[in-house]
């Protein structure tokens, strides 16, 4: 970890002005889930972990556990241990007798004309329960793997769902990544079963999936693990749309195969609550992806509370978390913890923006959505194509979330006045795949809201900034730092599945002061973002210290993205950096040096980027490839992707002296910033 910048180093700009606080209204407040503040006191440093009973207290139990949390593996926390549940259980069957006739999934195609599908508790039960009985059928028993790469479709939670009442660890690799990404992580997981589709809308278009299926076969055979079969669903019930052929023996068209197992029930399988519930991939320093880990009845206990105290759901309420399923914040926010309490979760399967900026709001109206969630990218640019559309609509919300990367003052009030029709109470929500849950986050009811800022921790959560050296930044010193948390809370990832070093090394062993203490007050969780904490105590996150690009709120490691580049037989060498963008944060863009004998050109520019996005997916393409003649490099010739960063931002490239070839930096600036 030597190599991992610090706070510091990263340059991250912390002078920034403190905007004014807004408030929640009394309307809000009279009807919120937690308006006592006492909560804060009872969830204090000194009442962890037996606070977060609170929280497990929410679920339905086969068996309550005897000890809150096992330390003696550390940092391998082990939560509600002795306890039983089904995850499945405690989303679908325990709602079933209030419930049953309530819809739990709202379905919106992308095409508009399609009526939307409203799936109520009892039909998800049903359902789930066909689909893990023909999983049973197929010998899937608890603990095995399987990876789900599946669009934004009712049939994705169902998958879930369906693995999660056999105890069975679902994978779901994001729809929009690459059949090679799927294949890889499928290998990682060594998963029995690729579950797929043929077809899905996107931008007006009904892409082919199914031909990625095919590549992640191949791509997780490659890498030495054969997956039994390749499950394929029908994004039209009775019709198979795709142009790529079904592999016989090996394809099974979901749909069909469903025939056989109608009215079939399986009852869920009681699990220990410190199995796992899945595995979700995500980006980190080196080029293997990480395999987080998450358990069943601590991740269950932390969802359910904070979807409940911050997100604010009531069974009654309709929510909708426009993000995909296939990120973390799909999974705790429009599946499990929303369907744990009950609510109504919208899924729309196709792009913001389609046919036009309206379409949000035009769904707000029809499905009455009072509770809204996106990211910062779809507020911006939502905002740049139809800064007027939502007046035009009528809806109204109480609640607005934002995840993922930092919102702007400026973007922030105009979701608060336009979209929030300054009803709106708005959460601004910091965590990570590694989380689980929500870590910082005003809570709605009880704190007043600022622009810009996270906010406190959540009820639970201890965070301290940290310097290099160790020493505490203090709240309101504007000095950025290292952000940790000094406590283990429930939503925490057990380990990075098949890498439990890389587990303690990546999180744990930066600031831990006794690798032999079973006492967790030694072991601070290491978030891997620079912060700076306010006087207020309000936290802002600033963004990555090691080499993750977050692009539009999704995670990119700089190495997948370098090493897509250097399979391209031309180029000797690559290096990534993230570059500002007005509408998505930030973008990756590419710097090239090739091989002796090649040329630069526009078709080999393009050549690279293809190969990005048929390595990782189009989300990884760069906004950019340069191709120059020389990387900028250390004496130690390492590549200094701090100065090429700022060349990107159309900054100068700061102190260069220590530079083995200084000379290269002035040709890339003219050839970059003319
Ligand atoms: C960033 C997404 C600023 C951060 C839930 C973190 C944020 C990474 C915020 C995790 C926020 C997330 N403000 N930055 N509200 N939320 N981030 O794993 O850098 O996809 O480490 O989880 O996103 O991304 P991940």
């Amino acid at each position: 970890m030597a190599d991992t910048p610090t706070a510091a180093q990263t340059g991250l700009d912390v002078l920034w002005r403190e905007e004014d606080y807004l408030y929640p209204s009394a309307k809000f407040i009279g009807q919120a889930n937690l308006t006592d503040p006492t909560i804060f006191d009872r969830f204090s440093l000194d009442h962890i972990p037996e606070a977060f009973r609170e929280y497990a207290d929410l679920l339905s139990w086969d068996r309550y556990w005897d000890k809150t949390i096992d330390t003696s593996d550390p940092p391998f926390w082990k939560w509600f241990v002795g306890g039983k549940l089904n995850a499945c259980y405690n989303c679908v069957d325990r709602h079933l007798d209030k419930y049953r006739n309530k819809t739990a999934i709202h379905f919106v195609s992308e095409p508009e004309g399609e009526a939307v599908r409203h799936i109520t508790y009892q039909e998800l039960w049903v359902q789930v329960n066909e689909f893990a009985a023909l999983l049973k059928d197929m010998g899937l028993k608890a603990g095995d793997r399987v990876t789900i790469h599946l669009p934004m479709v009712p049939e994705l939670p169902i998958s879930m769902l369906a693995c999660a009442r056999l105890g069975v660890i679902h994978s779901v690799v994001f729809g929009g990544f690459s059949g090679k990404a799927a294949g890889e992580r499928a290998a990682d997981s060594q998963s029995r079963l690729i579950i797929s589709m043929d077809s899905y809308w996107r931008a007006g278009k009904l892409l082919d999936h199914k031909e990625k299926a095919d590549i992640a076969y191949v791509e997780s055979e490659k890498a030495g693990h054969k997956v039994d079969a390749v499950l394929v669903w029908q994004r039209y019930n009775g019709k198979y749309s795709s142009p790529t052929a079904l592999v016989s023996g090996r394809d099974v068209v979901v749909n069909d195969k469903l025939e056989q197992f109608r009215g079939k029930r399986v009852k869920p399988v009681s699990m220990p609550a410190e199995a796992p519930l899945f595995l979700m991939y995500t980006s980190g320093t080196t080029g293997r992806p990480k395999g987080m880990q998450h358990s069943i009845g601590g991740y269950m206990s932390y969802v359910t509370g904070t979807s409940k105290y911050i997100q604010d759901i009531h069974p009654e309420d309709v929510y909708w978390c426009m993000a995909d399923i296939g990120w973390i914040t799909g999974h705790s926010y429009i599946v499990y913890g929303p369907l744990s309490l009950g609510a109504s979760s919208v899924m729309y399967e196709g792009a913001p923006t389609t046919p036009d900026a309206g379409r949000p709001w035009r769904i707000a109206e029809e499905l009455g959505v009072n509770i809204f969630h996106t990211s910062p990218t779809a507020v911006r640019s939502l905002r740049k194509v139809g800064p007027d559309e939502p007046a035009k609509y009528h809806f109204h919300f109480k609640h607005m979330t934002t995840v993922g990367e930092p919102i702007e003052p400026e973007v922030w009030r105009w979701y608060y006045d336009v979209v929030g029709k300054r009803e709106a109470v708005i959460v601004d929500t910091w965590w990570q795949t590694e989380t689980g849950g929500f870590l910082c986050s005003t809570t709605p009811a009880l704190h007043k809201m600022k622009p810009g800022s996270a906010g406190p921790a959540v009820a639970g959560i201890h965070p301290i900034i940290y310097d290099d050296d160790g020493n505490v930044v203090p709240a309101g010193s504007g000095r950025a730092g290292n952000i940790c948390i000094q406590n283990p809370w429930p939503g925490l990832a057990q380990t990075i599945w098949g890498q439990p070093e890389r587990f303690v090394e990546t999180y744990f062993a930066r600031y831990c002061k006794d690798r032999n203490s079973t006492d967790w007050h030694d072991w601070p969780y290491l978030a891997g973002d620079a912060a700076v904490q306010a006087e207020d105590g309000y936290y802002r996150i600033l963004g990555r210290i090691d080499d993750v690009i977050n692009v539009a709120g999704h995670r990119l490691g700089t190495k997948e993205i370098e090493s897509a580049a250097l399979t391209v037989k031309e180029v000797a060498e690559a290096a990534v950096v993230p570059a500002k963008d007005e509408i998505k944060g930030v973008m990756p863009e590419l710097y090239v040096s090739l091989h002796p004998g090649y040329e630069a050109s526009e078709a080999l520019q393009k050549k690279i980027i293809d190969a990005v996005a048929t390595e990782l997916g189009p989300i990884a393409k760069p906004r950019h490839v340069w191709i120059v003649p020389d990387m900028p490099k250390t004496r130690s010739g390492k590549i200094m992707r701090r100065v090429l960063r700022s060349l990107s931002d159309r900054g100068d490239a700061g102190d260069v002296t220590t530079l083995a070839n200084p000379e290269v930096v002035e040709s890339i600036r003219k050839q970059v910033q003319s």
